[in-house]
C-alpha cells in the first residue's frame, strides 16, 4: 500500500511509545480515602475487599505506608456509632469526635501529609441523609448549610488542609468559605464535590459506614438522594454547578462517580482553569475487585489503565481506594 502516514511507526518500540505518550500517572495524583471507626482493631469491609475500617492506630500506620509510597493526600470517613446519630447530625461538629481526633493524630505523626475531610451529615444522621430531614420528609437546604459550616470549622480547627463538601446543598461552598475565613482559616482550601450524581455506585461505601437512608422515626424518609444529588442524565447542569462553586470560592472541583462520568470531567476541563478531581467510587472499586477475584480480569492492568484514563479525560487528581496498590505497581514500573 502507498500510505503517506502510518500511525504504527510511532508505536513500534517501547522507547518511541514513551516519547509520544501524552499522559503520565503518578502517586502524587492520588487522594486515598480511608474509613475510621472507634474500635481498637481494624475491621474488613465486606463489599470492598482490601479496605478496612481502621482503628486510630491502624489509620496512622496506613497513612505512613501511603506516604512512603508517594501519596500526598488522604480523605477521612467516619463510621459513627448508632447512639451518636441524631436528626441534626450534631456529632459532626463535636470537636472531640472521631474525625477531629483522627486529623490531630495524623498531623502529629505525619505533619506533611495533606488531610482532606468530607463535609456532609450522612454518617452522623439517624436518617442517613446528607442534610436535615424535616418532619414532612424534605431535606432542608439553608438549615443544613449552617451545620455544615460548623462541621467544616471543627475540621479546620483539628488541622484539616482541604475541606470537601459532599452534601450538594445549594450555596454551601460560599458559606463554608466565609465561615472558615471568619475563624482565621483563610489558608484552608475547599475541594468541592461539584458535580456529584445520585448514583447506585455508592452502595459499598454506604455499607462501610452504615449510612444509607433509612427510617428510624415516624417521619417519612426519602429512600434516595435525588432531591440534592444530580440526575445522571444531566451534563450541562454540571457546568452550572462548576460556575457556582468557582464563584463561591472553591479551590478544586470534583466529579463523582468517575468511570461512567469521564465525559463530565472532560467538559469541566474545557470550562475551568481550576484543578479537577474525579472520584473512582466504591462501586467501581468493588466491581474490579470482584472480577479480579474470579480471575476474569487482570487487576493490576485494569486499575492502572482506568486511572490513566481519568487523567487523559482531564482529571488532575483521583480519589481512589486503589491508591496504595497503584502506587506500588507504578513503582515497580
Ligand atoms: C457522603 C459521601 C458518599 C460518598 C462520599 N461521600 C456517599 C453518598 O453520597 O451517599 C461515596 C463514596 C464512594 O462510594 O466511594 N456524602
Amino acid at each position: 500500500m502507498e500510505l503517506s502516514y502510518r500511525p504504527r511507526r510511532l508505536r513500534r518500540t517501547p522507547a518511541l511509545r514513551a516519547m509520544v505518550r501524552e499522559t503520565q500517572l503518578s502517586p502524587a495524583d492520588f487522594i486515598y480515602p480511608l474509613f475510621v471507626h472507634e474500635g481498637a482493631t481494624n475491621e474488613a469491609i465486606g463489599a470492598m475487599p482490601g479496605c478496612q475500617r481502621w482503628s486510630l492506630d491502624g489509620l496512622i500506620h496506613e497513612v505512613g505506608r501511603a506516604w512512603e509510597l508517594g501519596i500526598r493526600c488522604v480523605v477521612l470517613f467516619p463510621k459513627v456509632a448508632d447512639g451518636l446519630k441524631t436528626e441534626d447530625g450534631s456529632e459532626s461538629f463535636n470537636a472531640g469526635g472521631l474525625i477531629p481526633r483522627a486529623i490531630k493524630r495524623i498531623k502529629e505523626v505525619h505533619p506533611a501529609m495533606t488531610v482532606m475531610t468530607d463535609v456532609a451529615l450522612d454518617p452522623y444522621s439517624c436518617d442517613g441523609h446528607d442534610g436535615i430531614v424535616s418532619q414532612e420528609g424534605i431535606v432542608l437546604n439553608d438549615e443544613t448549610v449552617e451545620i455544615l459550616c460548623r462541621q467544616a470549622v471543627t475540621q479546620a480547627m483539628a488541622g484539616a488542609d482541604l475541606i470537601g463538601p459532599s452534601d450538594m446543598m445549594d450555596g454551601r461552598v460560599g458559606a463554608i468559605r466565609e465561615a472558615l475565613d471568619a475563624e482565621g482559616f483563610e489558608h484552608v482550601g475547599i475541594i468541592s464535590y461539584t458535580a456529584k450524581y445520585a448514583s447506585a455506585y455508592y452502595g459499598p461505601f454506604r455499607e462501610a459506614l452504615d449510612s444509607a437512608p433509612r427510617s428510624t422515626t415516624a417521619k417519612p424518609i426519602p429512600t434516595n438522594k435525588s432531591t440534592y444529588q444530580m440526575d445522571p442524565a444531566n451534563g450541562r447542569e454540571a457546568l452550572t454547578e462548576a460556575l457556582l462553586d468557582e464563584q463561591e470560592g472553591a479551590d478544586i472541583l470534583m466529579v463523582k462517580p468517575g468511570m461512567a462520568y469521564l465525559d463530565i470531567v472532560h467538559r469541566l476541563r474545557a470550562e475551568t482553569e481550576l484543578p479537577i478531581a474525579a472520584y473512582n467510587v466504591s462501586g467501581e472499586y468493588a466491581m474490579v475487585k470482584a472480577a479480579a477475584e474470579r480471575g476474569w480480569i487482570d487487576e493490576k492492568a485494569v486499575v492502572l489503565e482506568t486511572l490513566l484514563c481519568f487523567k487523559r479525560a482531564g482529571a488532575d487528581l483521583i480519589l481512589t481506594y486503589h491508591a496504595c496498590d497503584a502506587a506500588t505497581w507504578l513503582r515497580q514500573g
